[in-house]
C-alpha cells in the first residue's frame, strides 16, 4: 500500500529534518572541537608568556654580568638637578641600576628618596626594577666618586655629573661601542694634552680643553662627567692607584677625572673613545667656568706623569658617531 501523497510528503520532511539535526549536531561539534582547541592553544601561550615574562623579571641578581649598566652620579647639593637627570635617565632601556655618589653632611632626606624612587618606578620603561642606592660618604672629597662599590651588579659603570644630560639614543650608542671595547674609557667630552715645545730640558705638557680639540681634532682623554668604564677600574683607582695621587686630588679639589684616564690608559696602553654625543647642560655653575682652570689642570697632568713616572695617555682622533643621524653616508 502506498503512502498518501500526504503521508509522503510528511516523510521527506521528516528525513529533512533528521539530516538537518544531524548535521546542527555534527556543527557543534566541530565547534566545540574548536573552542576547546583554541582555549588549549591559548593556555599554552599565556603559560609560556608568562614564563617569559618571569624570566625577565627576576634575572638572578648575584650574576654579576648582567646585560645593563649601572649609572654612577655624582652629586652636591643640587638636589633639583639630581631629580632632573634620575628622572631622565630612568627612561634609557638598559639601565639597570643607579649609584648616588652622596657627600654632603647630611644624609639624603626621606622626602628626596621617595621622590627618587618613585620618578624611576614611573618613568622606567624596562620589565627590569631600577635599583636606586645611595653611596653616602663621611667626607667631602673628589675621590668619592670612584670609591669601589661592593654589591654592584653589572660589569660596567656610567659615571655622570648631575649637571649634564645626554638623550637616551646616545647614552646606548656609547654603551655599546664600550660593549665592543670593554677595558676601554668611552665618553662623550674630551680632552687632550701635549708636549710644550718651548720647555727644552723637560717634558713639560700641556692641558688642552675644548677649544684644543676642536682645533687640532685629536684628544687623548674622555671626562669622567660622562663616561663607561668598567667596574674594575674603580676598584684600582682605591686600592692601587698610589695614595699621593688621591692625596692631591683631596686637596686640590680637582683633577680626579684626569687621574683616572691615566691610570685607565697606564692600563691599557690605549687611547679612549669619544662618542659623539648631543649635550644639555642643566646646570649653570661648573668648576670648568672658574678662571685659572687650565693652569691647575695643567699643573694636575705633570704631577701625574711624576707619580706614573711616564706619559701613559695616547693621542688618537677616532670619533664614533651614529651612521643613522649622519648627515651624508
Ligand atoms: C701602570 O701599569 C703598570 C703595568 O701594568 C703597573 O705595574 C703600574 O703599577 C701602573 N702604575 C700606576 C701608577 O698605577
Amino acid at each position: 500500500m502506498r503512502g498518501s501523497p500526504m503521508s509522503r510528503r510528511a516523510v521527506h520532511r521528516f528525513r529533512q529534518f533528521a539530516r538537518f539535526a544531524v548535521g546542527s549536531v555534527k556543527i557543534k561539534l566541530l565547534l566545540g572541537f574548536c573552542i576547546f582547541f583554541a582555549l588549549i592553544l591559548l593556555v599554552d601561550r599565556a603559560s609560556s608568556f608568562t614564563r617569559w615574562k618571569r624570566h625577565q623579571n627576576f634575572v638572578d641578581p648575584s650574576d654579576s654580568h648582567r646585560k645593563g649598566y649601572t649609572l654612577l652620579i655624582n652629586t652636591w647639593k643640587r638636589n633639583d638637578l639630581l631629580k632632573k637627570s634620575i628622572s631622565h635617565y630612568a627612561a634609557c632601556p638598559r639601565l639597570d641600576s643607579v649609584h648616588i655618589v652622596w657627600s654632603e653632611p647630611d644624609p639624603p632626606s626621606d622626602f628626596l628618596v621617595h621622590y627618587l624612587e618613585d620618578v624611576i618606578q614611573e618613568n622606567c620603561k624596562s620589565w627590569q626594577q631600577i635599583q636606586l642606592k645611595f653611596d653616602i660618604n663621611k667626607e667631602d672629597s673628589l675621590n668619592n666618586r670612584f670609591k669601589e662599590i661592593e654589591d654592584l651588579k653589572t660589569e660596567v659603570v656610567f659615571s655622570i655629573d648631575d649637571d649634564v644630560i645626554f638623550p637616551c639614543s646616545s647614552v646606548e650608542l656609547a654603551f655599546s661601542v664600550w660593549q665592543s671595547a670593554p677595558d676601554t674609557m668611552v665618553g662623550f667630552v674630551p680632552r687632550m694634552h701635549w708636549l710644550d715645545q718651548t720647555m727644552t730640558n723637560v717634558d713639560y705638557y700641556v692641558y688642552g680643553g675644548w677649544w684644543s680639540v676642536w682645533w687640532t681634532g685629536t684628544y687623548s682623554m674622555v671626562l669622567s662627567k660622562a663616561a663607561f668604564f668598567h667596574r674594575k677600574y674603580l676598584e684600582m683607582y682605591t686600592n692601587d692607584m698610589p695614595a699621593s695621587i688621591r692625596d692631591y686630588i683631596a686637596h686640590n679639589r680637582n683633577c680626579e677625572d684626569i687621574a683616572m684616564s691615566f691610570l685607565i690608559a697606564n692600563a691599557t696602553g690605549t687611547p679612549p673613545i669619544w662618542v659623539k654625543g648631543k649635550i644639555f647642560e642643566i646646570g649653570s655653575t661648573g668648576i670648568s667656568s672658574l678662571g685659572g682652570h687650565t693652569e691647575k689642570r695643567t699643573q694636575c697632568v705633570n704631577r701625574f706623569v711624576a707619580e706614573f713616572g711616564k706619559m701613559p695617555l695616547v693621542s688618537t682622533s677616532m670619533k664614533v658617531v651614529d651612521s643613522r643621524s649622519s648627515w651624508f653616508w
